[in-house]
């Protein structure tokens, strides 16, 4: 079997980092894996595979220099937007996490649980999107019942943690507790967050836009669509929480069929990825933290709707930083690795 060569953009963020974690902890084909950061990082090393890396600065030809065929990005849009069209020229694929590029309906926007096929598109532009962290582990959740029941409209409330804004945005909350119990928290700095993260909640992620609703909530409704391939009517309301790592969501899920809640649990359970938690009389079901470093999606609180045979709640809790972000970027790579390996 061929072996690639892999560069990692963001390699020291919160996403980056957990990109090596979990290519440490897999088997996966690769003749090198390159760190790339910022000039500030460059010449630093990281560990992996209880060796070191020295971390090399993104810049407009490493890709070409350093004979990249994989590259995933996570250092945000602008780097996005500025650097893949080098690594694509260079002859690499391009998998970003990103929002940069998500709606282009050139790229495909790939849960491989759920639209695999798509990636047999990523020629058109040399780029694969990774959708946003809260999308991936909902679709993954509702692409199955959809399969069963014929999904009309998913009403979704999230609580999503502080890694969601990257390192910076988790030290915030840190800060400011230790601020909390020095008495403090009052003249506590925030910059990653509109308030306060710590001892708070935030209904607002990212911009507002026109229509009332935030960034992060539209990607909810635009990238399950487009992922899905269907319309179906998606309300989102996006919310921060003062935790470090795991993303929650409060769905109420709408079918044309009616829909029985111990037939869901059957089919949840045996879904690709997905653990169901649901044992309500001894206190069992999913919660932030008990999915860190998990590479599934926990889904629990399966109950019929008190008035509508065809709706549906349930509550779904994966880790953001893995099943939305890293472990969906290299399940894309791992299946584009499959597909070169298939077309030879
Ligand atoms: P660096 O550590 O060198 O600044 P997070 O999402 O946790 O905030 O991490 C952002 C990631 O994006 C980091 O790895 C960061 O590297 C990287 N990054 C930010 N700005 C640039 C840039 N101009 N060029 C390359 N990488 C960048």
């Amino acid at each position: 079997m061929k072996k690639y060569n892999v560069a990692v953009v963001g390699a020291t963020g919160a996403v980056g980092e957990e990109i090596f974690r979990i290519f440490e902890e897999i088997d996966f084909p690769f003749n090198k894996i390159v760190p790339l950061a910022s000039e500030r990082s460059a010449g630093n090393t990281i560990t992996f595979n209880n060796g070191d890396l020295v971390i090399k600065e993104l810049t407009e030809t490493i890709f070409h220099e350093e004979e990249i065929e994989i590259a995933l990005f996570s250092a945000g849009g602008s780097i996005s937007e500025k650097y893949a069209s080098f690594a694509v020229d260079a002859g690499a694929v391009v998998i970003d996490n990103t929002s940069h590029f998500r709606m282009d309906e050139d790229v495909p926007l790939v849960v491989p649980e759920v639209n695999p096929e798509e990636i047999n598109e990523w020629k058109t532009t040399g780029i694969i999107a990774n959708p946003n962290c809260s999308t991936i582990q909902m679709v993954q959740a509702l692409k199955p019942l959809d399969d069963a029941f014929d999904l009309v409209r998913v009403d979704v409330a999230t609580y999503q943690a502080t890694s969601g804004g990257g390192k910076e945005a988790m030290e915030e909350l840190v800060t400011q507790m230790q601020d909390f119990f020095a008495f403090k928290l009052d003249d506590s700095e925030h910059k990653a967050f509109p308030h306060q993260i710590a001892l708070n909640v935030i209904p607002q992620i990212d911009v507002f836009m026109e229509n009332g609703y935030t960034k992060e909530e539209m990607k909810m409704v635009n990238e399950t669509i487009k992922i899905l391939g269907k319309n179906v009517e998606v309300c989102a309301t996006c919310v921060r929480v003062p935790t470090l790592r795991g993303h929650a969501e409060s769905l109420t899920l709408t079918f044309d069929a009616d829909v029985d809640a111990n037939e869901a649990r059957e089919i949840l359970a045996k879904a690709p990825n997905i653990i169901v938690i649901d044992n309500p009389a001894a206190s069992e079901y999913p919660m932030p933290a008990a999915c860190v470093d998990k590479n599934e999606t926990f889904v629990g609180r399966i109950r019929n709707d008190i008035y509508r045979k065809n709706v549906l709640n349930m509550f779904i809790v994966a880790d953001n930083l893995r099943v939305g972000a890293a472990t969906n970027a290299v399940r894309i790579a791992q299946k584009w690795v499959e597909i070169q390996e298939a077309t030879k």
